[in-house]
């Protein structure tokens, strides 16, 4: 069994006051930050960049979780290490050469994930597990937070999940889901396989963030 760890979606934040809200999910006893990068091309949604990643590195007291929803990781995923990112997770989709960019990430002292759409076979991660030290599932289709969790995701983890545990890495490459997570979606995605949440909207909506960050944290696989 491995702790769940959480790590709340930026995107729920309010905007005008990211300095407040880093330090009340960190309060709260978050994990990680997450950070939806979204270019308006791979995803229809515009939101940060890399200045505003160095920004944050310089409040942070937690991992930086970068998510990159752009059309061209393998120009810029670079950029985000060098800004502070602590994981870097790109989409499979996007990627023109997944594997060479994973070991770039890592050779530039970020840890890789990769992340696949609710329409992409998990095929096409397969043979990439070895490589990364996450594989992140889309619950949703990305480009925006609030949206519904699409159920198919549990039954695809388990195959994730089933395929690391035959290669004995199930203790070293998490599985992340991100989308429509809150505490009864969390749940089943967590046993399915999953350690690491990303939820926006169920925790930036609550007065109190360390309520949902501890039922989250406190599911079991
Ligand atoms: C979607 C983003 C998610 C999103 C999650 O494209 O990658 O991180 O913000 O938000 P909720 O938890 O509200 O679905
Ligand atoms: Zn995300």
């Amino acid at each position: 069994m491995t702790k769940v760890l959480v790590a709340p979606s930026l995107l729920a934040a309010d905007p005008l006051q990211f300095g407040d809200e880093i330090k009340s999910v960190e309060k709260a006893g978050a994990d990680w930050h997450h950070v939806d990068v979204m270019d308006g091309h791979f995803v229809p949604n515009l939101t940060y960049g890399i200045p505003f990643v160095a920004a944050l590195k310089k409040v942070s007291s937690l991992p930086l979780d970068v998510h990159i929803m752009v059309s061209n990781p393998d120009a810029v995923a670079l950029d985000y290490v060098k800004a502070g990112a602590d994981r870097v997770t790109f989409h499979v989709e996007a990627a023109i050469h997944a594997h060479r960019l994973t070991q770039a990430i890592r050779a530039a002292g970020a840890k890789p994930g990769i992340a696949l759409n609710p329409g992409t076979p998990v095929e096409d991660v397969l043979p990439l597990i070895e490589d990364v030290d996450c594989i992140m599932f889309m619950s949703v289709n990305p480009g925006f937070g609030g949206q519904q969790y699409i159920r198919q995701t549990a039954t695809r983890i388990k195959r994730v999940s089933e395929a690391l545990r035959a290669l004995g890495l199930d203790q070293k490459v998490l599985i992340e889901v991100d989308g429509g997570i809150n505490a009864k979606t969390g749940a089943e995605v967590v046993a399915a396989g999953a350690n690491v949440l990303v939820a926006g909207t169920f925790i930036f909506g609550a007065s109190d963030r360390s309520v949902p960050i501890r039922q989250l944290q406190n599911l079991k696989n």
